[in-house]
């Protein structure tokens, strides 16, 4: 069956969709040694030989999904050009090739999702399934009713405008508030700007849910393998 170019490199675990995408763009690919630059461009992987600077690739069999709690601290891509602790660096011995599915700050810890199935990637990230993710966000000063209406509406931010966001006070520790919050979107440090838009900045920031995925007692630093009902769960979002 004749896949496009991208889902194949996706499927063979070299990148994300998004990310093969760009590696095709660049020239880095070459179906049965001629360059394709062409995105729709359609393979049969059982015929055609793909290479990607210069080394054949093949479908990976078997999927791996792992959930991860990300530590602060930590970067998450898979190589770090400053030689930053990855968290990739946190799952060392695995011999399978996982990727980070989004992205959480380098400040920011919580429920991080790897794989090696850009099928799975490519519906978790993309904007259109709007998955919903939860954060803990323990903020700066009493935030006011009025505040939490304002994250709610939408808060105008360089990059536009935040959707609709679900907001609700935890508690209070002292004069700090900790806020939950759920947004649907994954524009560039969006929790921290909106907190800092209203006046009240991110002092921890947890990802505690995807979808209804959540942490439980995974600690920051661990991971485990995600169980069938969760892999069914995320494949079918
Ligand atoms: N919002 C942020 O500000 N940081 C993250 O890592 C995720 C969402």
């Amino acid at each position: 069956m004749k896949i496009r170019l991208q889902r194949f490199l996706a499927n063979a675990g070299v990148a994300s969709r998004r990310a093969s995408e760009k590696i095709i763009l660049s020239g880095r690919v070459q179906v049965n040694g001629r360059i394709v630059r062409e995105l729709g461009f359609k393979i049969d992987p059982d015929v055609d030989e793909i290479k990607v600077d210069g080394k054949i690739c093949h479908e990976e069999q078997r999927h791996i999904y792992i959930m991860m709690n990300k530590p602060a601290g930590v970067v998450t891509t898979v190589k770090d050009p400053f030689g930053r602790p990855t968290v990739i660096d946190i799952i060392k011995g695995l011999k399978e090739r996982v990727y980070p599915v989004g992205r959480l700050d380098m400040d920011t810890e919580g429920l991080l999702i790897l794989t090696n199935d850009g099928e799975v990637t490519y519906r978790l990230t993309h904007p259109k399934h709007e998955v919903e993710k939860t954060y803990l966000a323990h903020v700066k000063g009493m935030v006011t009713r009025r505040q939490i209406l304002m994250l709610e509406m939408g808060i105008k931010l360089e990059d536009g405008l935040t959707a609709p966001a679900k907001v609700r006070i935890v508690k209070r520790i002292g004069d700090s508030t900790v806020l939950e919050i759920k947004i649907h979107e994954g524009k560039k440090r969006q929790v921290r700007r909106m907190c800092s838009a209203i006046g009240n900045p991110v002092i921890h920031l947890k990802r505690t849910h995807i979808g209804n995925l959540s942490l439980n007692n995974l600690k920051p630093g661990q991971w485990r393998f995600m169980t069938a009902k969760e892999i069914e769960y995320i494949k079918n979002l």
